[in-house]
């Protein structure tokens, strides 16, 4: 097999892609001489040291495509597992129980299900010790129950609900090698049950209050807990996504008002059934149960009997991730992207600035601040690598249209509502945001745009930063704020790439941009991570089928970009009918966390164990290189 693309580039013209791609020149130039630093260049030298830059940023072949039940990895890579769907975090937890018989609360003190995003903190002074902060999405009933179907019981919900939420563990290294460690008094399990605090403007709303809590502001649990962000003060952001999912109606007839509709209530509850045995998920009992959900959940993972706390200020919509940066006057900025079709993007600006002396100053800094939503031009229509400018509209009641007489009696039905906010200021509707990252280079942001099968219908026109009709492949979105400024309130916006498929559909829109090609191909970027040195970390939750539109692409997998010249290479596969997603990197880079969720959701793996008809769990993997040197180097 030939593990080395042969479109590799040779030359700087090539490198920094000026033939095949117009849109990177003088800005990325520009770019790569502000972090090469120190002076003016003459304009051979500055070739020279971004050509350097650039040949050394990928230190890898790209690796073929694979629909094998394991990881595939570039030659003097290996992979471990970290932990598993599972395993017992406490010395008295109960062993993981293949057979499905385990109990609620055994599940309550095991590992969760289906890990998703995470953050790593290492402990001050010990570079050898570590807590990870990890999220735990959903629950595969097929692994879950041995019934393998919707739950049948108050128990059989209590689990489910058990499996979701956040792990945080400690891991400790040793001969280079990091491992999970049970009984670290750190251990600990946030789940659908766990008491949280609100905060922030929404908290003690009558939309929020129930029969259960008539303050408005303490809620059991958070789940559908998707991707996540790490604050500079060392707190852990949990992002509330399909959170709607889980709520029905016991009611066949019941009638839901343009809020709920918004948000996807249904009478059905999306093959979850946990409100047939827990009525504060039966939209007919508990209506504002639903308002008490979608929203980021701050973490302090240093303080194992810490409440967790919902930060409103954020908004409340279907959470993905949240990516902090800084105003250049030094307040937060919270990035966020809302996964659905033809929904937003938003930001959130803290009223203060960050006391970088003082992490615990910095506890409710998220509890003040505006928030905002994204515009977007049409930009200039190029095919290949269209860019454009935008900017951020204020979501504060009192301002534009946000009033009594358009719904919005406060700022917490403005946050509740977000959703219905952003709609009313013309933000624009795109191919479902998912992860959203800052270039610790330049502070550009990235932000993945999955798919979107239904733009182009009715309401969702194709626009500027989502091109295609029926969008099956997905791009990746990428801005720069003016004046680099994360305060600013208009940007410029491109197309860093476009998914598709030049083996299938050769020449047309489907063959995504330039920088796409047989041997890095992929749909669905989801997952998004940056390394120190800025390499940028993508990984897919796509269709792997192998087939039709997706043939040759594999399973899902994780690929490695070089943000100033476009060039991807495949770096790793994931094993049958896993989506990978969460990453996390070890301080000295020589070690990259990586999640396998759903191994096998409809079947067909083993993964890891490979057990005779043992099942597959959901697992974080440590990816390190025989020669311990830096990942991707
Ligand atoms: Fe949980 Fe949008 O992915
Ligand atoms: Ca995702
Ligand atoms: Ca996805």
């Amino acid at each position: 097999m030939t593990l080395l693309d042969e479109n590799q580039p040779t030359d700087l013209e090539q490198m920094v892609g000026l033939s095949r791609r117009r849109f990177i020149g003088a800005g990325a130039l520009c770019g790569a001489a502000l972090f090469l630093g120190g002076g003016l260049m003459s304009r051979s030298t500055l070739a020279q040291s971004v050509k350097a830059a650039n040949d050394s940023l990928l230190g890898f072949p790209t690796i073929p495509a694979a629909t094998t039940d394991s990881i595939s990895l570039p030659p003097g890579y290996n992979a471990s597992v970290l932990i598993s769907w599972g395993q017992p975090l406490h010395t008295d937890s109960p062993a993981f129980d293949a057979s499905g018989n385990g109990s609620a609360k055994a599940q309550e003190l095991q590992f969760g299900d289906n890990n998703d995003g995470m953050s790593l903190f290492p402990f001050p002074g010990d570079e050898n010790r570590a807590l990870m902060a990890i999220n735990n999405e959903y629950t595969n009933y097929r692994y879950l129950f041995p019934h393998g179907g919707q739950p049948t019981s108050a128990e059989d919900v209590h689990k489910a609900q058990a499996a979701e939420g956040v792990s945080v563990i400690e891991v400790q290294r040793s001969n280079g090698q990091w491992q999970f460690v049970q009984g670290s008094p750190y251990n600990r399990r946030i789940h659908g049950n766990t008491p949280i605090r609100m905060s922030g403007p929404a908290s003690g709303d009558a939309w929020l209050k129930t029969a259960a809590d008539n303050s408005g502001g303490k809620v059991l649990g958070t789940f559908q807990n998707c991707a996540n962000g790490k604050t500079p003060w060392g707190t852990y952001l949990t992002c509330e996504e399909n959170f709607t999912d889980c709520f029905g109606s016991s009611n066949p007839q019941q009638a839901f008002d343009p809020g709920q509709k918004r948000y996807g209530a249904s009478v059905a509850s999306k093959d979850i059934g946990w409100h047939l045995h827990d009525p504060r998920f039966d939209l007919a009992k508990n209506p504002n149960e639903l308002n008490r959900h979608g929203w980021v959940v701050e973490i302090d993972p240093f303080d194992p009997h810490s409440t967790p706390v919902k930060r409103t200020a954020l908004g409340r919509f279907k959470h993905e991730n949240a990516a902090l940066g800084e105003t250049r006057d030094g307040r937060a900025v919270v990035y966020m992207g809302d996964d659905e079709r033809g929904e937003f993007i938003y930001k959130f600006i803290s009223r203060d600035p960050i006391d970088h002396k003082n992490p615990t100053a910095n506890r409710n800094l998220l509890d003040h601040g505006t928030l905002y939503v994204a515009r977007f031009d049409n930009g200039d229509g190029n095919p290949d690598q269209p860019k454009g400018k935008g900017q951020w509209l204020e979501l504060t009641h009192g301002k534009n249209g946000l009033n009594a007489a358009n719904g919005f009696a406060n700022q917490a039905q403005v946050l509740i509502h977000a959703r219905l906010a952003a709609s009313l200021l013309g933000a624009t509707r795109m191919d479902r945001p998912e992860w959203i990252v800052v270039s610790p280079k330049d502070g550009q942001v990235y932000c993945t745009l999955t798919n979107n099968v239904k733009r182009g219908e009715e309401g969702q026109p194709v626009n500027g930063p989502n091109p295609r009709e029926k969008n099956i492949y997905g791009q990746i979105l990428r801005w720069r704020e003016s004046a680099d400024d994360q305060g600013a309130m208009t940007f410029d916006w491109d197309l860093f790439l476009i998914a598709g498929n030049p083996g299938v559909h050769p020449g047309d829109a489907k063959a995504g941009s330039a920088n796409i090609t047989p041997q890095n191909m992929f749909n669905s970027p989801d997952g998004l991570g940056f390394d120190a040195d800025g390499r940028l970390w993508i990984l897919t939750d796509g269709d792997y089928s192998n087939s039709g539109d997706f043939t040759g692409m594999g399973n899902n997998q994780m690929l490695c970009a070089n943000p100033t010249t476009g060039e991807i290479r495949r770096f790793m596969v994931g094993p049958v009918g896993c989506e990978v997603t969460g990453i996390a990197f070890a301080p000295d880079q020589r070690t990259l966390f990586v999640g396998i969720q759903h191994p096998g959701e409809s079947g067909g793996s083993t993964f890891p164990e490979h057990l005779p008809n043992g099942k597959p769990r959901s697992s974080v993997m440590a990816i390190r290189r025989d020669d311990g040197g830096i990942i991707g180097a």
